[in-house]
């Protein structure tokens, strides 16, 4: 695809060779999202952020991509912060936003709204995830935190062995890691979840499309035994009508060092997109797992800035220029990373 002012609104818009450009570019903003340089290529961009649902992870990465490559970031949180409270409709918000900005990131909780917003905005506009659809950043990071995980171990991503745990249904990281798994070659798929939250019929469809072997589990122990990465996920408890509803099915797949133990293979990474629900009712990855080398939620989240950084570079097309717009840093910044 032509990155170059384009949206991204779904992982359906790209090919293997994308995400495998997307890589490559974010390789190489190691070096600024490390703090050994600095760069100024977009000094003077403005990112719109519009988070309509909370987000720490997303909103926050996204914001410090923006600054790490010399941007400055404008905010709004929330709808009762936004005229959208007043009334306004998302094509007026989207024509009067892109006019202060160069770049908008967004996250609202309907399916659907993000590009209902991007087919009205002047600047390209990324998905930071509609509704239970797709987050399409977040399956970028995870995907090159799988690829990452699976080369320190000697594999790839082709012929992957994954379990994906808990509420597939809702989950839109889930959703759009699956579609993106399409673009690779023979992918085994273990998906966990109560039979009420199973991941939708269409993905789990286009996956065996694609030569993937998958299949559907309600057994925590025996689907975790032979993969490579285990994907736990939390219940969306924003997308049921009640609280008491989302307690039928917490706490219902917890993974803890116990069980890991006894039932994992000794290198089988752990993942989880965060927030990871710590409650005492939930804890779907407990955090006795914290100090276990083979937690990679932590790596994941740190990817997600090189992986966002890269985004920007190539929509706003500086991706070849970084380098001549930087210099080393000027303080102290060893033992971060
Ligand atoms: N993974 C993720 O989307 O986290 P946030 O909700 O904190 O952005």
């Amino acid at each position: 695809m032509d990155f170059a002012g384009s949206h991204i609104l779904s992982v359906d818009q790209f090919e293997r060779a994308d995400v495998e450009r997307i890589f490559a570019v974010a390789d190489r903003m190691e070096p600024y999202a490390h703090r050994r340089r600095v760069t100024k290529v977009l000094d003077g961009a403005i990112l719109g952020s519009m988070f309509f649902e909370p987000s720490t992870r997303t909103r926050v990465s996204f914001g410090s991509a923006f600054n790490l490559l010399g941007g400055e970031v404008r905010e709004t949180t929330g709808f009762e912060n936004s005229a959208i409270a007043k009334g306004e409709s998302l094509y007026d918000t989207a024509r009067v936003l892109s006019g202060y900005s160069d770049v908008i990131a967004m996250r609202h909780p309907a399916e659907g709204s993000v590009a209902e917003f991007a087919a009205a905005s002047r600047v390209p506009v990324i998905n930071g995830g509609d509704g239970s659809n797709e987050h399409p950043s977040q399956a970028l990071l995870d995907l090159y935190t799988i690829k990452s995980e699976m080369a320190g171990r000697g594999g790839g991503i082709d012929r992957l062995r994954i379990a994906m745990v808990g509420d597939l249904r809702y989950g839109r990281t889930v959703h759009s890691l699956c579609k993106l798994l399409c673009l690779f070659d023979g992918v085994q798929v273990v998906l966990v979840s109560p039979g009420e939250l199973r991941m939708p019929a269409d993905i789990v469809e286009e996956m065996r499309q694609a030569g993937h072997q998958v299949l559907e589990s309600e057994a925590l122990e025996a689907s975790i035994a032979h993969v490579d990465i285990v994907y736990s996920t939390r219940i969306q408890e924003e997308r049921f009508s009640s609280q008491e509803e989302a307690d039928l099915y917490r706490g219902r797949f917890r993974l803890n060092q116990n069980i890991y133990t006894h039932h994992c293979e000794p290198n089988t990474v752990i993942m989880h997109p965060l927030p990871r629900d710590s409650r005492d009712h939930a804890r779907e990855l407990d955090d006795d797992l914290n100090d276990n080398p083979n937690l990679a939620i932590f790596r994941q989240t740190d990817n997600g800035v090189l992986v966002r950084m890269a985004l920007f570079a190539l929509i706003l097309d500086v991706a070849d220029q970084v380098d001549r717009h930087a210099r080393d840093v000027n303080w102290y910044t060893a033992g971060r990373f």
